[in-house]
């Protein structure tokens, strides 16, 4: 056998103690897979006392800098995550001391994935990612290797457990996203702070690093369209229902004539498509590639072990020796991110209004929507009267719900029409619209 693989974890929380777990009782079938010894030599965490399941007395080092840069190591596991601050910092101080690097940490590499992608190529080393992106499922090694002969022109998928559980329950047992949020809550699917999950942002790091996958580009964390599911109602989701669609929060990567669209939103995705499919904290992977079609990856998202799953193949590449550039390509290669406008997004859209009930406002609605050139799919007015508190009560007991599917359409007019339809007083609230993906 070769020389042994050394490795060092910084951050013993979930995942992290998973990952020690893992490479604990495992490593004698790891080292027999790699020809070489695969070795856990060091593990920091400012908590020592939690059970991970294996006994890790051994391995406790003080100092996460210094372990960093440690001749002790080869490889610097990084499991401590947040955007900046130390994970960064000792991520930085490990490639500069020319240690390989793992990591789980979607919000640094969608924030610094370009300097880093840099830093791993000038000191000769691999940095790999695999976890930052849907857990278990191995999306980066499609994209990386399985699918490297194709030109790909769209990723798109559930990233997010928790929104998904939220919008799959919602749909499921007609809850509010409120009831939802609160049990997945309660499940421990969902942070006491939610805002990271269901405003969208978690999601939005994870389609960064499928973009800069996808189409070579430098990642561009701060410069994507992000909105999250708060504002889903169940009406929302039950119209989509009667229709022939569900609601599900996609991250999307897509190359357009103006350049690349890369965007998180609630969006509608017909019953018939096999993301539709995907309930509960599943996530699902779909990459479309000029010569495969279209492949769906689904698997855990989230979740220690799943997550360790990944965290270990990446330490595996790196014991055989096949670790490859960071997104695919050298880095010097990586182009510039061009994206494209929003506004310019085309597509179909759901539109939701509540209209007041009396004569002409149905066609004042339907009129201000062929202004702007879009051609209606359905429209249908509901006999149901929303919930509604305080002065909106007088207002919404005389207003019925109008839903519309447009055909394909662009965001500016879309965008346009509903301003002038909620300036034309017809409506009691202004107008909703949510995406639907043709798929
Ligand atoms: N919080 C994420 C989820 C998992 O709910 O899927 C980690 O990115």
């Amino acid at each position: 056998m070769s020389e042994p693989l050394r490795i060092g974890i910084a951050g013993l929380g979930t995942v992290g103690g998973s990952t020690a777990r893992l490479l604990v009782t495992r490593e004698n079938e790891l080292s027999t897979k790699c020809d070489r010894p695969v070795r856990l030599v060091a593990a920091c965490d400012l908590d020592r006392a939690s059970d991970r399941g294996v006994d890790l007395s051994a391995y406790w080092v003080d100092d996460v800098m210094e372990l960093a840069a440690s001749d002790r190591i080869d490889v610097f596991v990084e499991t401590i995550g947040g955007e900046g601050g130390i994970a960064y910092e000792t991520v930085k101080a490990a490639l500069g001391a020319g240690k390989h690097v793992v990591t789980a940490n979607k919000a640094m590499l969608a924030k610094h994935g370009r300097e880093l992608a840099r830093l791993a190529e000038a000191s000769g080393a691999t940095l790999n990612f695999e976890a930052a992106v849907a857990g278990g499922i191995p999306v980066v090694k499609a994209l990386r290797e399985g699918l490297v002969g194709n030109t790909i022109r769209r990723v798109y998928g559930i990233l997010n457990g928790t929104c998904n559980y939220i919008l799959t329950r919602m749909e499921a047992e007609h809850l509010t996203f409120e009831e939802c949020l609160a049990e997945a809550q309660r499940l421990g699917y969902a942070e006491a702070d939610p805002t990271f999950d269901v405003e969208g942002f978690d999601t939005a790091h994870k389609t960064v690093l499928l973009t800069s996958l996808a189409f070579g580009t430098e990642t561009a964390g701060d410069d994507i369209y992000v909105e999250g599911i708060t504002r889903i109602t169940l009406e929302d989701i039950e119209a989509a229902a009667e229709l022939g669609y569900r609601i599900k929060l996609l991250g999307v990567a897509m190359r357009t004539d103006t350049g690349i669209e890369q965007r998180v939103h609630p969006t509608m995705v017909p019953q018939s498509s096999a993301i539709a499919r995907i309930d509960g904290v599943l996530n699902a992977v779909a990459i479309d590639g000029d010569f495969v079609d279209e492949i769906v990856l689904v698997g855990p998202g989230a979740g220690g072990d799943a997550t360790a799953s990944a965290v270990v193949a990446d330490i595996v590449d790196i014991a055989r020796n096949t670790a490859l550039p960071m997104f695919g390509r050298p880095a010097g290669e990586l182009t510039p991110y061009k994206r494209a406008a929003m506004r310019a997004h085309e597509g179909g859209y759901y539109i939701h209004c509540l209209a007041y009930d009396r004569p002409g406002a149905f066609a004042a609605i339907a009129g201000r929507m062929a202004d702007h050139g879009i051609s209606l799919e359905s429209i249908v007015q509901r006999h149901r009267a929303p919930s509604a508190d305080g002065a909106d009560r007088e207002a919404a007991r005389n207003a019925q719900p109008v839903t519309m599917i447009t055909y394909d359409t662009t965001e500016a007019e879309v965008r346009t029409a509903l301003e002038q339809i909620e300036r034309d007083g017809h409506v009691a609230e202004p107008p909703r619209m949510i995406r639907i993906e043709r798929l």
